[in-house]
Order: C-alpha cells, then structure tokens, then sequence
C-alpha cells in the first residue's frame, strides 16, 4: 500500500512538472502592442530599441551642446554632456558589438582627453582637445563605411542652453 501511494505521488509530481513545462513554452501574454509570445515580445522590444543610428542620433546632439558648453566655459554642462555622451555610445555597443573595435581611440583616448581639459576649466586645451575628438567620430565613420557623414566643429549656436 505504501508503494501503490509512492508510485501515485511521483506519477502526480511528474505530471505537474511536465504540464508546467508545457505551459511555459505555450504561455501568451496580453499586452498593447508588444506581441504574445515572450519571443514575439522580446524581439518587439529589442526592435523598438533601434540599433547603432538611434545611439548615434543622441551622441550628436550632445556633441552639439557639449561644444557650446566648452564655448560659454559652462564646465559642469561640458561634463554633463560629455558623461551622457559616452553612455549613449556604450549603450549603442551593447546593441552592436561589432562596431565597438573601430571606436577605439575615441572611447579610450579622446574621450578621457577632452574630460580632463573639462575638469581643468581650460578652454584653449578643450578647443585644440576637441579638434582632434571631432576627427575622431570622422575616423570611426571612415572604419565604418559611412564615410558620408563627416562631423564638423559646431559653426552656429544652435543650443537652446545658455550660461
Ligand atoms: C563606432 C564608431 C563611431 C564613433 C566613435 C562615432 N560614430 Fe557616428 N556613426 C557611426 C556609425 C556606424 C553610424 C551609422 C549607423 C547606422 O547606419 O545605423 C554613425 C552615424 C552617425 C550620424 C548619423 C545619425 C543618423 O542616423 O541621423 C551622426 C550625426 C554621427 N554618427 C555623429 C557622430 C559624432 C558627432 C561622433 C563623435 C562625437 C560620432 N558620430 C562618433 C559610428 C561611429
């Protein structure tokens, strides 16, 4: 009696456990326009997210104002820009890793670079620091293959951000 109880408790384990595999697999969410399956969702989202253009799309807008930060010598707006900056491509490596190789000496050299003539509130080292970081997003685009977009230093104000 105690095995015919055994045998029933496993068998019963051994459905419950199978079943919700099952359910796993065969689960259906309902959401606005995410999808159903956790795939379906999951690619959705990812999709949504954009790839290396969207981070591209916020690096050059900071870029933009981090210059006039530098010209209007708004040093923590400079810093706040420059952090955002960075973070905005990360991210972007996070969705392409194939192109965090090309960016190299940007990411390691200029970057800390022109953070260092920030910290240091010195305006003609951020200017001469920024020229060759400029160059260096037109290296990364020519490694690239999008040689067709060449960045050049900031000729008209066009921040909305005044010190
Ligand atoms: C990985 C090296 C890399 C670096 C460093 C880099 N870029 Fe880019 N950039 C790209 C690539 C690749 C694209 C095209 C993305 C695509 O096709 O999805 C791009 C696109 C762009 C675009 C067009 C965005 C759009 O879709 O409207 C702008 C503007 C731009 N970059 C500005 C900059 C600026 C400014 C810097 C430096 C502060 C910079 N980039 C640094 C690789 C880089």
């Amino acid at each position: 009696m105690k095995k015919f109880a055994f045998v029933l408790f496993a068998g019963m384990m051994a459905v419950i456990v199978i079943s919700s595999c099952q359910q796993d697999t065969e689960k259906t969410y309902d959401t606005r326009w995410a999808g159903e399956t956790m795939e379906e969702i999951l690619n959705n989202i990812e999709d949504q997210f954009g790839g290396f253009s969207q981070a591209m799309k916020e690096v050059s807008y900071r870029y933009n104002d981090l210059y006039w930060a530098g010209m209007d010598e708004n040093w923590g707006y400079a810093e706040y820009q420059l952090d955002k900056l960075t973070d905005a491509i990360l991210k972007g490596f996070v969705r392409r890793p194939d192109r965090e190789a090309s960016a190299a000496q940007f990411v390691n050299t200029n970057i800390p670079r022109l953070m260092e003539t920030i910290e240091n509130g010195d305006k003609d080292a951020f200017v001469e620091s920024f020229d060759r970081y400029a160059a260096s997003c037109n290296t990364c685009h020519e490694m690239e293959d999008v040689a067709f977009i060449q960045v050049i230093i900031p000729e008209e104000r066009t921040t909305v951000v005044r010190f």
